[in-house]
C-alpha cells in the first residue's frame, strides 16, 4: 500500500542517523514517543561475526519514553531495497514521527523483536559494553558503531542515557 503514495517517511534511530546509503527527498531530525533505543539486537553480519556477534540497536516499546533520530522522506520504490538491507527479518511498523511539538506524520520504523533469530535482549551493562568493545564485522568495529551513534546524537542535541552509559564504558576495554 506504500506504492499508492508519492513518498513516505522512514525514521532512523541507529546507523541511519549518520549514514544513509540510499537516495532521499528530504531529511529532518525527528523523534518518536513511547519507544526506547536498546543495544539488544545481535549482529553477526555487520558489526560482528557468527562466532562473535556484535550488538546493534533496536527499539523497545516503553510508555512515556522518547527516542530521537533522523527521518528520511523516500520514494516507495526504495522500500524493497531497504527491506533487503535490513535483512535478518526486521519488522516494519507505522508510528507517528514528530518534527516538533505541533508537527508530525505517520511513518515507518524497522525493529527487531525477540522473535528475531539474532535478538539477544538485555544483559548487564558491563557485559554489553565488553561485547561491543570486542566485536568486529564486515561493516567495521562494533565500538565505532556505538561511538558514531553517540556522536550523531550529540550533534542532534539529543540525549540517550543507554547509549552514553555504554559509550562511557568503552575506555575500560582495550
Ligand atoms: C536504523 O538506523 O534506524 C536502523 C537500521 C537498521 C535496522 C533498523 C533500524
Amino acid at each position: 500500500h506504500f506504492d499508492q503514495h508519492d513518498s513516505f517517511w522512514l525514521f532512523g534511530y541507529g546507523s541511519l542517523i549518520w549514514k544513509a546509503d540510499f537516495p532521499f527527498l528530504e531529511r529532518k531530525p525527528a523523534w518518536i514517543d513511547h519507544w526506547s533505543r536498546r543495544f539488544w539486537q545481535g549482529s553477526h553480519d555487520h558489526r560482528g561475526i557468527p562466532s562473535a556477534p556484535g550488538r546493534v540497536v533496536t527499539l523497545i516499546s516503553e510508555r512515556g519514553a522518547r527516542c530521537d533520530g533522523m527521518a528520511y522522506r523516500i520514494e516507495p520504490s526504495l522500500l524493497q531495497q531497504l527491506d533487503m538491507r535490513e535483512k535478518n527479518g526486521y519488522l516494519r511498523e507505522l508510528v507517528p514521527i514528530h518534527f516538533s511539538p505541533t508537527s508530525s506524520v505517520d511513518g515507518l520504523i524497522y525493529l527487531a523483536t525477540p522473535d528475531n533469530d539474532a535478538f539477544l535482549g538485555e544483559a548487564p551493562l558491563a557485559r554489553m559494553a565488553e561485547q561491543i568493545a570486542q566485536a568486529q564485522g564486515p561493516s567495521g568495529s562494533n565500538r565505532d558503531y556505538l561511538l558514531n551513534l553517540e556522536q550523531a546524537l550529540r550533534e542532534l542535541g539529543a540525549s540517550d542515557h543507554h547509549v552514553s552509559a555504554l559509550a562511557s564504558l568503552m575506555s575500560d576495554y582495550k
